[in-house]
């Protein structure tokens, strides 16, 4: 199974950036677990602060993939563009959220992309990229059985 995690703008300094909401330890350390913990899928990562960065990745990989876990950062309260590219492409992206964006401010409350990813999980701190990627890992299991 391939899987590739998106992470948008800012993401890029987790572990510096207010540790008090998004917790102290970088993304690369945090995708090593992730990697020894689902050694028989192949997890690859993508992190950019430019809107058409992210939407170009999401083109490219959302044909070839069995899913992708997204957290689009701020984007994800402002781009219809990356809203435009999730509807356009085949495989499931599931929203993330480190932090329970329903307890911040209320500009964060709405999404753009929830309504055409196949779900959301925010709030669980890090562990919300593993909540992603074994909702993804069951509805594989699911495909997989249905043939
Ligand atoms: C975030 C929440 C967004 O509101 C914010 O702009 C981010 C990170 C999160 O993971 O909690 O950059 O997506």
């Amino acid at each position: 199974m391939n899987i590739i995690i998106i992470n948008g703008p800012n993401l890029n300094l987790l572990g510096k950036r207010e540790p008090g909401i998004y917790g102290s330890q970088s993304f690369e350390d945090y995708l090593e677990e992730l990697q020894e913990r689902f050694p028989d899928v192949t997890i690859s990562y993508y992190q950019s602060n430019i809107e058409g960065e992210l939407i170009n990745t999401i083109q490219e990989t959302g044909f070839i993939c069995d899913g992708i876990v997204l957290n689009a950062g701020a984007y994800t309260h402002t781009s219809v563009a990356i809203a435009d590219a999730i509807r356009a492409i085949k495989c499931p992206v599931v929203e993330v959220h480190i932090s329970n964006v329903h307890k911040r401010e209320e500009f964060r409350h709405h999404s753009y992309l929830s309504p055409v990813c196949l779900g959301v999980i925010a709030g669980f701190g890090m562990d919300s990229y593993r909540l992603a990627i074994e909702s993804l890992i069951g509805l594989n299991k699911e495909k997989e059985d249905e043939h």
